[in-house]
């Protein structure tokens, strides 16, 4: 199965995509999180992405399209995915469908995970991530068991620099002016499911998974 999930900054989509690549035993690709550990290894691919991604932009399409194809368009990249954070230009849409056509596996379905402005500025700027795995926390909503120390690996937790108010700021509006197209387009061209991104995670979780069950 192929899923993407789509959504605003601070929808959930990196807290639901390791519950559902868990449940339905599928590789979790995070472009945010792969862009984050190029940085961290400064590579040059990561010297090229990180002012845009502090900001608050979106990297260009033709770096990011190159990082995620070679991961998933050739003949050995991974059969079952879920990917989050891509696409998220009507152009990266179109390169993945083409991508994955070739490779004789298409797009299965696109979960969309919406909620309120008021609730994803309240979860952005009360996030903490783990500096090793990148698991998100958040400090009343789902605080980790020790203080400042990952639940799953013991890293250290800390406030991504793109999670002060004028990245968030600027984050929304990108969403808005170049992904939410994305939208549109999978409502022309595939099977998409919009899915109430509010209330507690287990209960987003059990609405994703009910979607993706019946519809894809
Ligand atoms: P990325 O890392 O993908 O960031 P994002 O889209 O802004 O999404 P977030 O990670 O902020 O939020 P999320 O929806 O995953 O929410 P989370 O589960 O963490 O991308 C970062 C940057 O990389 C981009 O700005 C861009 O520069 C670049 N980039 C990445 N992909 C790109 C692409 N394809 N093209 C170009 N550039 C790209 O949850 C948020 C918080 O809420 C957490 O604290 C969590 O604990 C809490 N929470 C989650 N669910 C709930 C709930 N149900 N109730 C209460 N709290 C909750």
């Amino acid at each position: 199965m192929r899923i993407v999930i789509l959504g605003p900054p601070g929808a959930g989509k990196g807290t639901q995509a390791a519950r559902l690549a868990s449940a339905l035993e599928l590789v979790h690709l995070a472009t945010g999180d792969m862009l984050r550990a190029e940085v961290s290894s400064g590579t040059e691919l990561g010297r090229q992405a990180g002012s845009y991604m502090e900001r608050g932009d979106l990297v260009p399409d033709e770096i990011i399209i190159g990082m995620i194809l070679a991961r998933i368009g050739g003949p050995g990249g991974d059969a079952s995915i879920i990917l989050d954070g891509f696409p998220r230009t009507v152009a990266q849409a179109e390169a993945l469908d083409e991508a994955l056509k070739k490779a004789g596996a298409p797009v299965d379905g696109v979960l969309s995970l919406q909620a309120s402005e008021d609730e994803l500025v309240r979860r952005l700027a009360g996030r903490l991530t783990c500096r090793e795995c990148q698991r998100p926390y958040h400090a009343e909503f789902s605080p980790p068991a020790t203080p400042g120390t990952c639940d799953a690996c013991s890293g250290e937790l800390v406030q991504r620099p793109d999670d002060n108010p004028d990245s968030i700021r600027r984050r929304l509006t990108v969403y808005g002016e170049q992904t939410a197209p994305v939208i549109d387009y999978y409502r022309q061209t595939g099977a998409i499911v919009e899915v109430d991104g509010e209330g507690a995670p287990g209960d987003v979780h059990e609405r994703l998974l009910a979607a993706a069950r019946r519809s894809f």
